[in-house]
């Protein structure tokens, strides 16, 4: 891709203007995009025309843009993430409709936690995830079942820091950390009380696909004090459901 006068390519380009769109920036004029993406204004303006004239972003009535539907449209269809929701779908209702509370599933990516399906209840408790949202891998319970299972250079990499809490009880020292990611595989689940919200407690089991890897985590959030074994006994049912419509078929 051509490098501007500063060095980057096309691509970095169009990245950081995809990137100034967040889950509460959600439509911006050109102008505005062009500050958050360090772009020069007419150059900000001639990529977003031209990502406006091929429908990945789209135009309001009053000039401002947003993600288009093209863009969604190409980035659903053949990401990973679609089979996945698809088969998680169905385990995923039950679970919700018997705990009733936040049911959640997340796959790793680039070394955090990002969610790809939600479902929630009108009167779920507090909840720091949405779709499409992350946490950190060491701070949330898919996230430690995420590192539990994953391999070691990624265990390594997030251990060396730095580890941020989100909370007081969120684990960032490394050796009780290590301990946590030891209990994580010996229990086959991921309890984390406090760790994201000081009112939610995070439960998460592991989810393998027809290879043997977790290719993802299951998992509900409580309220904190509320009894953890029926929302565990739940979760162990629709991860094996999950894992039957992935393919798995038991560890060798
Ligand atoms: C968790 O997975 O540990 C978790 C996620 C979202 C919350 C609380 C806990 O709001």
């Amino acid at each position: 891709m051509p490098n501007s006068p500063s060095g980057d390519s096309s691509t970095d380009r169009l990245i950081r203007v995809l990137e100034s769109f967040t889950s509460t920036r959600t439509a911006q004029t050109a102008a505005e995009i062009g500050r958050r993406a360090g772009l020069p204004a007419s150059s900000a303006h001639r990529i977003v025309g031209e990502l406006v004239a091929t429908g990945l972003l789209e135009r309001d009535d009053d000039r401002r843009v947003r993600i288009g539907m093209r863009l969604w449209e190409l980035a659903t269809r053949s990401s990973r993430a679609l089979r996945l929701r698809q088969a998680a779908l169905g385990p995923m209702e039950r679970v919700q409709r018997r705990v009733r509370e936040h049911t959640q599933l997340a796959i790793l990516e680039q070394d955090e936690a990002l969610f790809v399906e939600q479902l929630s209840d009108p009167d779920s408790g507090s909840n720091a995830t949405r779709v499409a949202g992350r946490l950190p891998l060491h701070a949330s319970s898919s996230g430690l079942v995420l590192l539990a299972f994953g391999d070691r250079a990624l265990q390594e990499r997030v251990l060396a820091g730095p580890l941020s809490a989100l909370t007081g009880e969120t684990l960032v020292d490394q050796a009780a950390l290590r301990r946590k990611l030891a209990e994580v595989r010996a229990l086959g689940h991921a309890l984390a009380p406090g760790f994201v919200d000081a009112d939610a407690t995070g439960l998460a089991v592991p989810v393998r696909d027809e290879t043997g890897a977790v290719a993802a985590a299951l998992s509900v959030v409580l309220r904190r004090g509320m009894p953890v074994e029926p929302a565990l006994a739940e979760l162990r049912v629709g991860k094996l459901e999950l894992e039957r419509a992935l393919g798995f078929r038991g560890r060798a």
